[in-house]
């Protein structure tokens, strides 16, 4: 979408906080959720300074930040997600690198990254654990247990060479590379390695969904959000075989979809349901399996 937010400024109101209420107004109009929000983040990206300096310095902008400014709030006005043009999103205690073509991680996989912690302290410690992450994307999971558990190594996997590519660049930015290895790989890795724990948050949103996503969520990259007709055709892959990767008494984390707790509950498998915790919004959200052998 062309926008030029230069003829909604008078001359004199080139000031950071005025082009900042035209930027809002203008993502309002084009029925962007927190219209100001997303101004902000928006130009402090550009401005490379935080949103508070924003409004503290409210210096007056140079006339080559105008055009550049435009540009961005036209793609977000197009539903290109924030993410996807400021290149970044915070996951968990980091910042991750993210683009076109890979999943933006949500905040509700923060859940599965602290139950592996914690079930990595109660039942592996200090024992250094070889930890599976079956459909890394970006490698918010990966990069984050590496992080969180020091006595780790991670396998990831991934069928997208566009997410191996970016999450080898967020285990670089968090010098976490050493402990991960990346595959691409059809949900599991070659050979026959067995782990401690496996990771997962696996597409599984029904097909037939879709189409009736947020133009925003559209934008992200089919492969990572579909599961398939009823939206478990990965999650039955993963529970059908993730037995054969774990050590006996090893344990599966899997992010599942807001529907899909009395599946995972019915679903005859090698390992044992210890639990499902829920998300900050109640819905059972992380099923936690055990191979009990
Ligand atoms: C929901 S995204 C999760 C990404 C990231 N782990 C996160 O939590 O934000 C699912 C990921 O699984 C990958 N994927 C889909 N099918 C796969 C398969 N059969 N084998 C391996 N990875 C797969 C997608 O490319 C995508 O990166």
């Amino acid at each position: 979408m062309r926008f030029q937010l230069q003829k909604f400024l008078p001359n004199n109101r080139r000031y950071s906080t005025e082009i900042l209420k035209a930027g809002s107004r203008f993502l309002k109009e084009n029925g962007v959720e927190e219209p100001r929000r997303n101004a902000e983040i928006l130009l402090s990206h550009l401005l490379k300074k935080p949103v508070h300096r924003i409004y503290a310095d409210d210096e007056r902008i140079t006339r080559g930040i105008l055009p550049a400014y435009s540009k961005l709030l036209g793609k977000r006005a197009s539903h290109t997600p924030l993410q996807y043009i400021t290149g970044k999103v915070d996951f968990y205690k980091y910042v991750f690198s993210v683009e076109k073509g890979v999943l933006i991680p949500r905040p509700e996989t923060e859940i599965l990254v602290e139950k592996a912690v914690s079930v990595y302290k109660e039942y592996f410690l200090p024992v250094r654990a070889r930890i599976l992450d079956i459909g890394s994307g970006c490698g918010n999971i990966a990069v984050s247990l590496a992080k969180e558990i020091k006595n780790c190594s991670i396998a990831a996997t991934d069928i997208s060479l566009k997410a191996l590519k970016v999450s080898h660049c967020n285990a670089l930015r968090h010098k976490v590379k050493s402990k991960i290895k990346f595959y691409k790989s059809d949900i599991f890795p070659p050979g026959k390695s067995r782990f401690h724990m496996i990771v997962s948050n696996p597409p599984y949103i029904p097909l037939a969904d879709i189409a009736g996503l947020d133009e925003d969520v559209k934008r992200e990259p089919l492969t990572a959000l579909s599961g398939g007709r009823d939206g478990t055709s990965v999650i039955r892959k993963i529970l059908g075989r993730a037995d054969v990767f774990l050590h006996e008494k090893g344990f599966l984390l899997m992010e599942i979809g807001y529907n899909q707790a009395d599946f995972i509950r019915s679903f005859k498998c090698g390992m044992k349901l210890t639990g499902i915790e829920r998300d900050l919004a109640g819905i059972e959200r992380v099923a936690v399996f055990r191979k009990t052998g």
